[in-house]
């Protein structure tokens, strides 16, 4: 079997380099003669592989195999016509009578030329098409009998629309297709016999051999195109399809080639201002700090999205800093870095110890939340919220504790935020905006872990740019914060492995359902006593060494401290002690640097010396002395007071004047004491008139003037100065008294208990006239808070007035 796929117009130029033209002299006058002649009966038969020969068409075909030359030569020696017929099977090479198909075509070989390499090339002139019949020898080669197939033509305008049809959308393949030559267009045109075009295009066409096979033996004209019509409107679209796929993918192609185009010529414009380097620089960097930050998924996913915007923006573009800022943050953010819990319990104790006086609630339960810690690792931590005055400790608690625990110590002051963004950011699309508090105290933290303290929860505030204490409550809840969303970030951020503490001055003002979520512990303040210990132990010696001096320059005597907790300060916590401590420490520092000598003792007398003139009395000794003033106990967010109520009377008419920024409450305590006084008045000053009332307008006023009041717990204060007043007799200047009175002249129960006692103790009381239902509340404070005190518990007003007056 032999193949013609070599390229025909090789031929007709004559041989090419290497080619010997041997036979072909005149191959015209040659077929015409032979053609006017009818075939002979048998016929040599080559067999074709994946090809098929048409009449009135030129076939080239290299013949290679032995069998095949032998044939070839015997035709050119003798009447030069042969069969051509597709093989059915063409893997086959030598075949036998079953391989060709049953039609095939008679040609004149018209042209033979032998090649080098021994093999030759033949020019088949098609003449016309043959059924073949009994095979006459198979060797050398196939011989078979074969008789004529005219075709079918019957003229009709339908043979004309055909043939007019196949001839267009030939051309049309022609003009689409570049392996089809230009002169077949010329060719297909030209040729009018509609069954040698249809011939002609059946050759020319890349179609399977079957269809090739078919076509062929498709005898009538008509069905022939008819077939070849479907055939070439098929290859038509296939034609079509795949030109789409290739402008698509052109256009693709071009629409890379232009945007590489243009990125290296803006590379270029780059280097010539000295930034591409710079940029690609900073680009790399972020790469690498990416791959070592070990991003969650989410983070990660986002961030190489980033990325790769940021490679494609010029450094001069507004976003470009947004995106690199937007980067930074993400990379520094501790997603996981965390330190390990040291929970060794006997080390904390003596951390805490060493930082802290006392507290001892405070530090077991501390012990306690690290006890638990080591027995279920995994088990959520306690939100502890520390309540109590300023200056007590709770920030340097959380400090110690995160010492104790080997965490990193983080606080952030939510007093005065009111705005929800400030907690939990803006989102990108706004200019200059940035992570929230939260986010950003982690990234300082530089763990996921931290102690994270947030100070002045009572302070927070809302308005209308939304309400901040829900973005905490998100914060501090356990069973949401591990998927803490930040509007900057965009990313959930686990906070699940935070410790939050709370801190607040009162509880009052925290929401309920914050609260809720906390472990409330109180810290109430410090006696004189404890603040004497506290300044000895730790105030001195930091400001000793925070002053740059030498325990061997300067020592405080206890009366100094007295002197200086008595006289310059007046607080529950230590603040301003330990500020006081430090101005003395300041004062030294600076005579030693002016080149004293020796070891500076601090005495009370030195102190109120370098301190100047003093700042607060025990006022109650020289308040009291008058009539009509009594020493009331008063709770704050900046723990207890002392506080005077004043009352005096004038010739009037009975009217009652409340001054000194007293609420309604307390306005209504006043009345209410009034009330009872004037209703007992015989009881309360024996010998008054009895119209002393009705010919006095009496006056109660509450200093400090501009501080606003409120509350009931005035009211004893108030019946005591009422009845001094009227009975003209001092209150005694020892005793301080709170309590709610009713106009039966019941004493009711307060609150803050042990704040009052405490401001008492700092005040020099000796004695505290209490409701009788608050013993309880005494007898909780540890006893060294309550030395020096005498409680005493009053039912009514009168027990009061017995205690007082
Ligand atoms: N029990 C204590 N032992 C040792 N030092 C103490 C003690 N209590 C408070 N201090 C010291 O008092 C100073 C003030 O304490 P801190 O700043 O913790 O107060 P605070 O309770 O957080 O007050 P604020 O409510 O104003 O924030 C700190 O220097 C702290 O070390
Ligand atoms: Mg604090």
């Amino acid at each position: 079997m032999e193949r013609g796929d070599f390229p025909e117009h090789r031929l007709e130029q004559d041989g090419g380099p290497g080619l010997e033209v041997v036979e072909g002299a005149d191959v015209e006058q040659a077929i015409r003669e032979r053609q006017d002649q009818p075939i002979p009966a048998a016929l040599p038969v080559l067999a074709l592989k994946e090809m098929v020969a048409y009449p009135d068409t030129l076939t080239p075909l290299a013949v290679g195999r032995p069998r095949s030359m032998r044939l070839v030569n015997d035709v050119l020696s003798g009447e030069r016509m042969l069969a051509l017929v597709a093989s059915r099977n063409p893997e086959v090479d030598d075949p036998s009578p079953d391989e060709p198909y049953d039609v095939g075509v008679a040609g004149i070989v018209a042209r033979m030329l032998k090649v080098p390499d021994g093999t030759i090339r033949i020019l088949v002139q098609g003449t016309e098409r043959v059924r073949m019949g009994d095979y006459v020898t198979e060797e050398p080669y196939l011989v078979a009998r074969v008789e004529p197939m005219p075709d079918v033509v019957e003229p009709s305008a339908e043979l004309d629309a055909l043939t007019h049809n196949v001839q267009r959308t030939f051309t049309e393949i022609i003009e689409k297709i570049p392996y089809l030559p230009e002169e077949l267009q010329l060719a297909v045109t030209n040729v009018e016999d509609p069954s040698a075009l249809s011939h002609l295009i059946a050759g020319a066409l890349r179609i399977s051999t079957e269809e090739k096979q078919e076509l062929l033996e498709l005898v009538d004209v008509a069905k022939r195109l008819r077939r070849m019509s479907e055939i070439l409107a098929r290859e038509l679209e296939v034609i079509q399809l795949g030109s789409k796929i290739q402008s698509q993918v052109q256009s693709e192609i071009d629409k890379g080639q232009r945007e590489y185009y243009l990125r290296e010529q803006l590379k270029a414009i780059q280097q010539e201002l000295g930034e591409g380097d710079e940029q690609q620089a900073e680009i790399n960097e972020l790469r690498e700090r990416i791959e070592q930050a070990n991003l969650p998924e989410d983070a990660r996913k986002q961030a190489d999205r980033e990325l790769g915007r940021l490679e494609r923006l010029p450094p001069a573009a507004a976003e470009y800093g947004v995106i690199r800022t937007y980067l930074e943050w993400l990379v520094e953010l501790p997603w996981s870095v965390t330190t390990d819990d040291n929970l060794d319990i006997a080390h904390a104790r003596d951390v805490l110890d060493a930082d802290h006086y006392d507290l001892e609630r405070v530090k077991d339960r501390i012990l306690e939340y690290l006890a638990v810690r080591k027995l279920n690792p995994d088990s959520p931590g306690p939100i502890l919220c520390f309540v109590g005055p300023p200056g007590v400790g709770k920030t340097s608690l959380g400090r110690s504790i995160a010492k104790a625990l080997g965490r990193e110590f983080e606080r952030i002051s939510v007093g005065g935020v009111r705005d929800e963004s400030e907690i939990r950011g803006h989102r990108r699309t706004y200019i200059g905006a940035m992570p929230g508090t939260i986010i950003r105290a982690l990234r300082d933290a530089a763990t996921r872990n931290p102690v994270f303290m947030i100070d002045e929860l009572d302070k927070m505030g809302a308005d209308f740019r939304g309400d901040p204490a829900s973005a905490m409550l998100e914060v501090l809840d356990p069973a949401q914060n591990d998927s803490f969303r930040d509007h900057y970030l965009d990313l959930e951020f686990d906070l699940s492995d935070v410790m939050f503490i709370a801190t607040a001055n009162t509880l009052d003002p925290v929401p309920p359902a914050l609260q809720d979520r906390m472990e409330v512990i109180q810290l109430a303040g410090y006696t004189v006593d404890e603040k004497l210990h506290i300044a000895k132990r730790y105030l001195v010696p930091r400001q000793i060494e925070r002053n740059g001096l030498q325990r061997s320059q300067i020592s405080f005597a206890d009366a100094a401290v007295k002197a200086i907790i008595d006289e310059y300060t007046r607080e529950a916590g230590v603040r301003n002690l330990e500020r006081e401590i430090g101005s003395i420490c300041r004062k030294i520092a600076r005579q030693i640097a002016e080149g004293q000598k020796g070891k500076v003792t601090i005495s009370g007398k030195r102190a109120r010396e370098l301190l100047g003139k003093r700042r607060y009395f025990a006022e109650q000794r020289r308040r009291t002395k008058d009539p009509g003033v009594a020493t009331g106990l008063a709770w704050t967010p900046v723990g207890g007071e002392v506080l005077f109520v004043e009352a005096t009377a004038m010739p009037g008419d009975g009217k009652l004047t409340t001054t000194g920024q007293i609420g309604d409450v307390m306005r209504e305590s006043a009345q209410a004491a009034l009330s009872w006084v004037r209703g007992h008045l015989k009881r309360v000053a024996l010998g008054v008139e009895e119209d002393w009332f009705t010919s006095h307008d009496i006056h109660i006023h509450v200093p400090a003037g501009a501080v606003p009041k409120d509350g009931p717990s005035a009211g004893v204060a108030m019946a005591v100065a009422l009845a001094s007043l009227v009975a003209g007799r001092p209150v005694s200047s020892d005793v301080a008294m709170t309590g709610e009175v009713t106009l039966t002249g019941q004493v009711l129960p307060i609150g803050g208990v042990k704040e009052k006692a405490l401001a008492a103790q700092r005040a020099g009381i000796k004695r505290v006239i209490l409701p009788a239902r608050n013993e309880g509340d005494v007898t909780e404070i540890p006893e060294h808070q309550r030395e020096g005190l005498e409680f005493i518990y009053c039912e009514t007003i009168e027990d009061a007035l017995a205690a007082a007056l």
